[in-house]
């Protein structure tokens, strides 16, 4: 019940508040997925940039794999961690080899198999692109849901890692198409509201669903009595 509340709260607000970024107006996997790569490393900002300037020159999949793995590092140049670019460029190859599946694949398992894939780019590629009903958990969607439904957990420990995926599993909506909101929107409250740095309650739009909200106001409340 109270997953259900969260989610219904979090992407009615997504839908009003959710920014406007090129890569939420596309489906095309191999655009979600230059995206991703390039969102794990840099800010928004900067990636907006990056993203139309990447896409200008390798408008496809088999642009990259057909180019020399120099010409997309080149590409990427500025962005830095360039064993990113190589890993596209391999798996660019590797998905349009003649024994290739030819395009990228919409499950997150085919996609982990891939270069540079991990369980986070699986599920936003899953998600964003096909709209399937997979979960994905990157810091900042691992903060918030520790901080919403799992207080006593450490997103560090590997441990509690795993159950912070199993509960983004388990709130995942019903339909594909809720899902990709649902998604966007966890990574939008932990860009904008639900920060490392500052958790902006007064402005959450599921601080009726939050442990870590409910434990603060309730310590006030202990503080207050006590004078
Ligand atoms: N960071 C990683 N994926 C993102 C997305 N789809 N939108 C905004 N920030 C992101």
């Amino acid at each position: 019940a109270r997953a259900r509340a969260f989610g219904t709260r979090l992407r009615a607000w997504f839908r009003r508040h959710g920014r406007d970024l090129p890569w939420r107006r596309t489906r095309d996997p191999y655009h979600i997925l230059v995206s991703e790569l390039m969102l794990q490393q840099t800010q928004v900002v900067r990636v907006v940039d990056y993203y139309a300037r990447f896409l200008e020159r390798f408008p496809t999949l088999r642009h990259v794999a057909e180019a020399e793995p120099e010409a997309v590092t080149d590409a990427w140049a500025g962005l830095g961690y360039y064993a990113r670019a190589r890993n596209l460029h391999a798996l660019a190859r590797r998905v349009t080899a003649a024994d290739g599946p030819g395009v990228i694949p919409p499950d997150p398992e085919a996609l982990r198999a891939l270069p540079g894939v991990g369980a986070y780019t699986a599920g936003a590629v899953s998600s964003f692109a096909y709209e399937r009903r997979s979960a994905l958990v990157d810091t900042n969607v691992a903060r918030v849901l520790q901080r919403v439904f799992a207080p006593s957990l450490d997103p560090k420990r590997p441990r509690d890692l795993t159950r912070l995926w199993r509960i983004a599993e388990a709130i995942v909506p019903r339909t594909g198409r809720a899902a990709w909101v649902q998604n966007q929107a966890l990574m939008e409250l932990g860009a904008l509201v639900c920060t490392a740095r500052v958790m902006r309650c007064d402005q959450c739009p599921v601080r009726a669903s939050c442990a870590t909200y409910a434990a603060t106001v309730a310590a006030a409340r202990t503080t207050v009595a006590k004078r």
